[in-house]
């Protein structure tokens, strides 16, 4: 127990190892494309990374991915993102001249067999290219200058130009017109599918989308025997509750779900504090509390601004309608008996909770900073323990 307490510190220690938007807050020249990192939530991404090159370009020559929308941007910065350290030595001393490197465009799902990638190549002079990866690239974006370094973790180096602007192109269909049903059942999440169809709740989330929504999507095999029968136990409204659990009605990708601390409201927020979601990451696994149960993020289905879909392993029991089981089963995964709460929890919306609940703690950084500059302390001592 803990052990985990530590693992758990370790892995909050190293998520907020670095703040991109405050290390290029002092440079006054990226400043558009920080803002953008921020709007599209990149910014997360990079936070919650552990080895990462940013490839940042100044706001004269991003002046060319003006007047595209959220997504398209997203899609083009995607690619300026490195999952590999490069600081200006690693770059000008490219193995035989030329690498291809992952870029986080890669890990959207969206990119087309290579399309993620960047061809990084040390050209004549000194001077060092970046193009997509593929046949005959063009290599028209340069090296122009470091901007910082942090350890081996963190790299920002400025380019002359966006490394192509082919990628922002919409695909097609775009967010707001997506068949959700079907990128669920495709997903393996039809019994999710069809419960949001014959409950109407698929209407509110199609009407959240323009302001950002992100699902999670229980998988069919998460509606186990007992699960089954507690939901048919709900009435309609309750079920719609629970249900309207499943969704944020703000857009947030995995990298965001990593770096949240605190409760998260959901579509079904009544009020600060009630139908909320708490978040657990270690590596690349997210875990979602409700105060009842954990489920386990399983894959994101979609990923495109302003719209997420996650399949999870569970149904999201909200602590409002079920109550935990008082002992714990003796099979480890064995369903525990829960029952639902007795006293009929009051349903309504109001838009107002979600920001209530976004800004409850904020203080809780500092606090994990401190504990993890001790366990580093602690950390060294051991390994200095044992060198000797
Ligand atoms: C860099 O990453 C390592 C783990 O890969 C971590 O232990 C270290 O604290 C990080 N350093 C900085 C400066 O973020
Ligand atoms: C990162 O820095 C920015 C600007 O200084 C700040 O607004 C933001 O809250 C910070 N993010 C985190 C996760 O600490
Ligand atoms: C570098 O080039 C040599 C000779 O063409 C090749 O054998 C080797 O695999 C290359 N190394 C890398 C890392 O691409
Ligand atoms: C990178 O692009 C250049 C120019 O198109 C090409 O010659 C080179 O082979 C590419 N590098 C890799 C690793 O594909
Ligand atoms: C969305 O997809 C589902 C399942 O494939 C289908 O039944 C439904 O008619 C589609 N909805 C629209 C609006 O096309």
């Amino acid at each position: 127990m803990k052990l985990l307490g530590l693992l758990l510190l370790s892995v909050l220690c190293c998520a907020n190892a670095f703040n991109i938007t405050k290390i290029l807050d002092a440079y006054p020249d990226y400043s558009v494309f920080n803002d953008d990192l921020t709007r599209t939530k990149l910014a997360d991404e990079i936070n919650s990374r552990q080895t990462i090159t940013v490839l940042v370009v100044n706001n004269a020559a991003m002046a060319s991915l003006s007047g595209m929308d959220l997504a398209a941007i997203k899609r083009a910065l995607s690619l300026h993102v490195v999952l590999d350290f490069y600081d200006p030595e690693k770059l000008h001393q490219v193995t035989n001249g030329t690498t291809l490197s992952t870029t986080l465009y890669q890990t959207t799902g969206a990119a087309a067999g290579n399309g993620g990638f960047i061809n990084i190549t040390d050209l004549k002079g000194g001077k060092v290219g970046f193009g997509l990866a593929g046949h005959g690239a063009k290599l028209d974006s340069t090296y122009v200058k470091s901007v910082k370094q942090d350890g081996y973790n963190l790299s920002v180096v400025e380019v002359s130009q966006p490394i192509t602007t082919s990628v922002a192109e919409a695909p097609t269909p775009s967010p707001s017109n997506m068949n959700i049903t079907s990128v669920l059942i495709k997903g393996g999440c039809k019994i999710f599918a069809d419960l949001i169809t014959t409950t109407g709740v698929l209407k509110s989330y199609e009407d959240s989308i323009q302001g950002g929504l992100t699902v999670f999507a229980p998988r069919d095999n998460a509606f186990t025997g007992v699960t089954n029968k507690m939901l048919t136990k709900l009435s309609s409204e309750d079920k719609v509750a629970v249900l309207e659990f499943h969704a944020l009605t703000i857009y947030s990708p995995l990298g965001t779900l990593k770096t949240s601390n605190g409760p998260i409201a959901t579509m079904a927020s009544t009020g600060a504090g009630k139908y909320v979601l708490t978040v657990t990451s270690s590596g690349d696994t997210v875990m979602l509390n409700t105060g009842i149960n954990k489920a386990t993020i399983t894959s994101s289905l979609l990923d495109d601004q302003p719209l997420a879909l996650f399949s999870v392993d569970k149904v999201l029991k909200p602590k409002e309608l079920f109550v935990a089981a008082p002992a714990p089963a003796p099979t480890p995964e064995a369903e525990t008996p829960e029952a639902t709460v007795p006293a009929k929890a009051k349903h309504g919306k109001s838009p107002a909770a979600s920001e209530a609940s976004k800004s409850t703690s904020t203080s809780f950084a500092p606090a994990t900073a401190k504990v993890c500059t001790g366990l580093l302390a602690f950390m060294v001592g051991c390994v200095a323990v044992f060198m000797l």
